[in-house]
């Protein structure tokens, strides 16, 4: 059930983006893409299936990623409806073509035909760690599988109280291969990445906000306002500023100190000159 509203063309899109974004068909892939100046917002919007993910899904997120204008400096990723998102659209394991797109899961029997497919669908997340950009996951309701993995390809997690976070993948046969991973460990840690996934068990509001998967814990009915107040704050910061400490902050578990530290030397030499040759 698509919304009248869903294939409209953001104003903003530039010709570049224009050109990544033709042939998408957003409406058909579950989303919507709003821009409004600085701000993004890419809604999940297959709400009757709690916008369940498809191939399609996977590769209109990464084209989205392509075409965003570029004084797009924050993106907001939301769902509609009961749910953020209850992950892969469990048609596309029967090869039932739900998805529209008539495709069905790749057997794994040609391991590099199956590796690019999958090197795909990761780009549908990739971007969203962009130093450009900052990007929020406005989570509320289930966010499963590969929609976990979405909200957690964010920097930012605003969550509703009525969240539940489930990285069901393993209960299913399988590993969560959409990214979600890496910043899972890097927020959790790995024993107790390793209690949730290999548990499959849901994680609600109140410990995901102790466990750091949310940075801020709101009631359901003041997401929006939650969000749009974080947005305004993220924008208020210089953008040359914003995305060197971006580069910074991302890059600094994997540096030595001595790394990090000739890291924000350069940041800044490269934050004076700008400043300076106002
Ligand atoms: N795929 C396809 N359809 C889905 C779906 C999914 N993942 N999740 C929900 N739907 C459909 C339901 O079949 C139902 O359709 P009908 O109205 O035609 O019956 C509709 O959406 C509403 O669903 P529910 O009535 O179940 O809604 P609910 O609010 O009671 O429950 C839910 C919501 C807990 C998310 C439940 O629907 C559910 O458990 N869904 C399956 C979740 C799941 O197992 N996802 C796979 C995660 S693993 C993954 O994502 C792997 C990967 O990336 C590789």
């Amino acid at each position: 059930m698509a919304d009248a509203s869903a294939d409209r063309r953001p104003e903003s899109v530039t010709a570049e983006g224009e050109a990544d974004l033709a042939g998408v068909d957003l409406a058909g892939a579950g989303l919507r893409l709003d821009v409004d100046g600085a701000v993004a917002t890419v809604t999940l919007n297959r709400p009757e299936r709690r916008n369940a993910l498809t191939f399609a899904t996977w590769r209109g997120l990464a084209a989205i990623g392509r075409s965003l204008p570029s004084d797009v400096r924050v993106v907001v990723l939301r769902g509609e409806g009961p749910s953020f998102s209850a992950g892969i659209d469990l048609a596309l394991f029967s090869n039932a073509g739900l998805s529209g797109d008539g495709e069905g899961f790749a057997d794994g029997s040609d391991a590099e035909a199956t590796d690019r497919f999958i090197a795909e669908l990761q780009e549908g997340y990739t971007w969203l760690r962009r130093a450009d950009i900052v990007t929020i996951a406005a989570v509320h309701g289930h966010a499963i599988g590969g929609g976990f993995q979405l909200a957690l390809a964010c920097d930012i997690r605003v969550v509703a109280d009525d969240v539940k976070f489930c990285m069901k993948e393993p209960a299913l046969g399988l590993v969560p291969d959409l990214t979600g991973t890496k910043p899972l460990v890097e927020i959790v840690g790995v024993p107790r990445a390793l209690e949730l996934c290999l548990t499959a068990r849901t994680v609600q509001a109140e410990e995901a906000a102790r466990l750091g998967l949310a940075e801020t814990v709101v009631p359901r009915e003041g997401l929006d306002a939650a969000v749009s107040d974080l947005v305004t704050a993220l924008l208020a910061v210089n953008p040359g500023a914003a995305a060197a400490t971006k580069r910074l902050l991302w890059q600094a578990p994997e540096n030595t100190l001595e790394q990090q530290c000739a890291a924000e030397r350069h940041e800044q030499i490269g934050r004076l000159r700008e400043l300076f040759a106002r």
